[in-house]
């Protein structure tokens, strides 16, 4: 894969599109489908362009046939090549039919690994043994390269008591990999509807906001934050360094459904 921008390999990240069979409905008092293509036309207008984009789970809420039909056509009206992997909503099977999947993109000095942490009719993420030995095989045979590993479920606690129970599962285990792998530099993941970066243990943790409603950070309980929906712009350097920015539509354009209790 080839850079359009100097030596910075540009990805735009959107997650938990939440779309539904029908195209009309809404999520917490966001109609998802609209929100999305006002995102997706942010992402149109982003310059320099974006050489992908990468799509972290929860793509559809209701895990339907047309859901996803609809968002592979929106994809196609794109510049660039789209890679969509599952979250705890998504019908992953239907997913993998239906839309462009990757397991690895390469560059020159980057090594991109899309996995999935879903847990079938379960809520939390998990790793499988398979995996973990996979991103050991993938990542050992690139020595030379920084690696972006992506999947929906947060390795870290992001501050919401709530949250924490339906995080990845098992983010030790996952962390002594990237310890034993120091060329692991960037870990990319959705499902928390907020955005989120931290350094942790020399890996740089995002989590992007949703192209729908989002969740209030640092809450004990769940609630809606009238932020609005929006997407990460994660620029990967020749030498190793990241750039990350979050964009977001305008903010009066939705209004959420700030007394929802759960979703
Ligand atoms: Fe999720």
């Amino acid at each position: 894969m080839g850079t359009n921008r100097g030596d910075a390999l540009r990805i735009a990240q959107l997650t938990d599109l939440h779309l539904f069979a029908d195209a009309s409905a809404s999520l917490l008092g966001i109609q998802t489908e609209d929100s999305f293509h006002r995102v997706l036309d942010l992402v149109r207008h982003t310059f320099p362009r974006p050489d992908f984009l990468l799509l972290t789970g929860d793509l559809s809420q209701d895990g339907s046939s047309a859901s996803y039909e609809r968002l592979r056509q929106a994809l196609l009206t794109m510049p660039m090549p789209a890679f969509c992997l599952a979250g705890n909503h998504d019908c992953e099977a239907r997913l993998r039919r239906i839309l462009p999947t990757a397991c690895v993109l390469e560059e020159q000095h980057w090594l991109v690994l899309m996995v999935s942490s879903v847990v079938p009719e379960r809520v939390h993420g998990l790793l499988s043994e398979a995996t973990f030995a996979w991103l050991d095989a993938q990542i050992a045979a690139n020595a030379a390269k920084g690696v972006l590993i992506a999947f929906h479920h947060p390795v870290l606690p992001l501050g919401n008591q709530w949250m924490e129970s339906i995080l990845l599962h098992n983010s030790q285990r996952f962390m002594h990999l990237c310890d034993r792998h120091p060329q692991v530099k960037v870990v990319v993941n959705g499902h928390a509807h907020q955005e989120f970066d931290v350094l942790h243990g020399g890996v740089r943790y995002l989590v992007a906001p949703s192209t729908c409603v989002q969740f209030l950070p640092h809450a004990a309980q769940f609630q809606v934050d009238r932020q609005a929906p929006g997407f990460r712009l994660i620029d990967l350097w020749a030498d190793g360094t990241i750039t990350t920015t979050v964009h977001r539509v305008g903010a009066h354009l939705f209004q959420p459904d700030l007394v929802a209790g759960g979703y």
